[in-house]
Parts: C-alpha cells; structure tokens; sequence
C-alpha cells in the first residue's frame, strides 16, 4: 500500500474537514479519499462527478472494499459502534472525539482494536500542541515534585441559541448524551488525566442544565477531584460566559506550570529552588518561603492539530511513523466526563474511579427518556470554523 484508501462516515461540518482537506491537498500524500457516506443525501450531492463513491450505509461503505481506513465524524453516539465495525473487518478507524459517550461501549470497541490488525485513532489533535506536550514531559521528568492541584478553567466555549438550533442531535440527552463536557471540552477532559499522567481517584461535580441556554444537557460545570496522593483538581467550564477564561495551572511541591490562552505560546514555569514541602518541614530552613524562579519554558513550538494527528495516522498505517494518539486512552476522557455527568445528576455525589457503568448507563437512559422535545428541529448545519484547533 503506498496511500490510505479511506472513506469518511458524516459529512457535515466536521466530515468536510476531511473532505475539503484533501481535495486541496492540504493533507500529506499519503491518502486517498475514495468513498464517502451520510444518511443525509443532500451531504452526499458535492461528490456527483469524481471519483469519489457514496453510501448511505456505513456498513457498505466499510464492506465495498475500496476503503483501509475510515473516519467517523457523525454524532457522538455513533463513534464505537462504526470504530468497532470497521475494526472488526480490519479497516483502519479514525474517530472525532469523544470516543464515544458511555465507557461501556468504548469497551467494546476497545476489545475489537485487541482483535484487529487494524489501527484505532482518535482525533484528539490538542495533544499535539507543544505547551501541553511540554507540560507533560515535565511532570513525568519529575520537574514540579509531588503533584498538588491541577485546575483548568475553560469557560470559552460561548455558544448562541443558534447554535444549538442548528442540529436536532445537539445539546440532547438522546441525541448527544451530554452538553459542555461532551461536545465542547473532551480535549481539555482528555488532556486532564494525559498531561498529569493519572486519573484522579473521585470527583464531585455541580452541573448546571440549560443554565444559560434553552437545553436540557449541561451548559455550566464546576468539578472538583481528588488524586491518589491527596492531590486536588478543579475542572471548570461553560458555553454561556463571554469572554471566558481558558488557564491551566499545576502545582507541585518544586513548581508551578501555567498557561494561560491570553499569551497563547507561552508557558512559565515558577520553580522552586527548594521542594516547598521539605522546606517548610526543615526547622534549619531560613526566610519564609524557598527561592523562586519565573522560567519561560522553551518548546519546539509546534502544533500541528487536526491535519497533523490525521498524517500522522495514515503515516503510521503506511509504516512511516509511530502512531502520536491510540484511539484506546480515549475511554480515560469518556470516564471522567461520566462521573463528573453522574455526580451532577445525583447533587454533587461524590463519584469514584472507575465509575459504575451499568449505573452510568441506566441514569442516562433515564435521561432520555424524560428528555424534553427540542424546541427547534433542524438540520441547517452550523459552521464550526473558529469553534476548533486553537481552544
Ligand atoms: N476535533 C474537533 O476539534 C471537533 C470539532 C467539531 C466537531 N467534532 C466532532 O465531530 C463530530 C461531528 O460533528 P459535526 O459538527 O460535524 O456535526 P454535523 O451535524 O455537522 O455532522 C454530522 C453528520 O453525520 C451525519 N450522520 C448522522 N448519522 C449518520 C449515520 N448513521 N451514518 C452516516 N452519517 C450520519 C449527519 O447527517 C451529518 O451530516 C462530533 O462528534 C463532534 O464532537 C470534533
């Protein structure tokens, strides 16, 4: 093989970046777009004429034999179930996040990637950014010491009424299984656990439903959680604030990583000339607290987001480069979203790791159930350009 055969599944806003990426050549040669599929014809019109072929089916596009890889960007709930058929017929599989909405079937798609020869990858593009990169090689070099709080606040994801008009799944129980946490934040919920290199042990969460928004899902979270050290963190988000805030602070017992969007490449580094918990212990200490360092870390400056994570999966098929993302790790995002999820629905209930997913599960079919008719139905379409790749 020396190009990627593949076929995207959903094409709509996100869909047509892999479209249009690769009708302009923006993407590495590595791949070929060949076929394409959407239960909406209408998506499917902008391919009358080449050579591109067109589904209505996943199942058929996946059995037509002129795919190795495909990627999914349909809505949420679909992502396992088309990852683990195309895994299982040893077809490559590309997922937008989150990987899926409950852990229960990223389990199963898990289990089919142990099966397959093929490869799972997950779009999780943030993590190619350089300042999150470092901030993890840090902390896994030991530079802060013993892991004290983590708190990000990114309340930028200011949404319209219009925008969650623009589509019937969105913003629904049934449609989306979520709100904020599931559509806007997964690559900050991702990047929580990857950059600290753990999962927190418990977490209680406030959500806040259609606070902001006519909605039934969250549109406004503050969760705070709990590591296996004693260490805390503090998760905050929401799409009704304007401006809003996006800042990353970590805190160990040698440094402080910050960074905040404001100044967007830049990442400091407050570092302790003393580990603070060894000196505030040593009664021969002298001054009131260790000397201090303000660093302007240095990194390689690079962040090649959704085009690169996507080279780099049809590369690594093509045996030119390790894979940057396994589509695996995605399941840590989907299990923090589902507990922060169930403590909101359960008034701050403190929620452990792993979560009970059969629980998860019923409470949301609970939720869909007595989920209320959206209030306006639509498939217009909305343009996420400016939404992504740089949050
Ligand atoms: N990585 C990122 O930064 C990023 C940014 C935006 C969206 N996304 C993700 O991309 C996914 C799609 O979001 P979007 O904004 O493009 O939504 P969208 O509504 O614009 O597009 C979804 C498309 O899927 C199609 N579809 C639905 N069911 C299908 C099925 N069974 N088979 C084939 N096609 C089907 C719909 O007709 C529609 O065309 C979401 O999971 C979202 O989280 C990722």
């Amino acid at each position: 093989m020396d190009k990627v055969r593949y076929g995207v599944v959903g094409c709509g806003s996100m869909g047509g970046f892999y479209i249009k990426n690769r009708l302009e050549n923006v993407f590495s040669d590595d791949s070929v777009l060949t076929a394409a599929c959407d239960i909406n014809p209408d998506r499917l019109k902008q391919f009358e004429g080449t050579d591109v072929a067109v589904f209505e089916k996943y199942e058929d596009l996946l059995d037509s034999g002129l795919v190795d890889a495909v990627v999914i960007a349909t809505p949420h709930y679909l992502h396992p179930p088309i990852a683990k058929a195309a895994l299982e017929r040893n077809i490559h599989a590309f997922s937008e996040k989150p990987a899926g909405v409950y852990t229960k079937q990223v389990k199963e798609v898990i289990e089919a990637a142990n099966k397959s020869n093929a490869h799972y990858g997950i779009q999780f593009n943030q993590r190619t950014h350089h300042i999150y990169r470092k901030m993890k090689e840090m902390i896994a070099n030991g530079d802060i010491g013993e892991l004290q709080r983590v708190n990000w606040i990114i309340t930028n994801w200011y949404r319209t009424q219009n925008y969650y008009n623009s589509g019937s799944w969105r913003a629904t129980w049934e449609g989306e299984g979520g709100g904020v946490l599931i559509n806007q934040s997964p690559h900050q919920i991702d990047l929580f656990w990857w950059i600290v290199g753990e999962m927190p042990i418990e977490v209680s969460a406030r959500c806040s439903y259609g606070r902001w928004h006519d909605i039934e899902v969250e549109d406004d979270v503050t969760a705070t959680f709990r590591y296996k050290n004693g260490a805390t963190g503090v998760f905050i988000t929401s799409t009704g604030e304007y401006p809003g805030t996006n800042r990353l602070e970590i805190v160990g017992t040698k440094g402080t990583l910050l960074w905040d969007a404001i100044d967007y490449n830049t990442l400091i580094f407050y570092k302790l000339a003393r580990d603070s918990y060894e000196f505030s212990m040593d009664l021969e200490s002298h001054g009131a607290a260790p000397a201090l360092e303000r660093i302007v870390v240095e990194t390689d400056g690079l962040s090649t987001q959704h085009v690169g994570n996507f080279n780099n999966f049809c590369a690594g098929i093509l045996g030119k480069e390790p894979f940057f993302v396994d589509g695996k790790t995605g399941i840590h995002g989907v299990e923090l979203m589902n507990g922060m999820e169930l403590s909101g629905w359960n008034d701050g209930e403190t929620v452990s790791f792993p979560i009970d997913e059969e629980r998860y599960l019923r409470e949301l079919n609970e939720h869909i159930k007595n989920g209320k008719e959206k209030a306006v139905k639509s498939e217009k379409g909305f343009n996420v350009e400016g939404t992504f790749g740089t949050k």
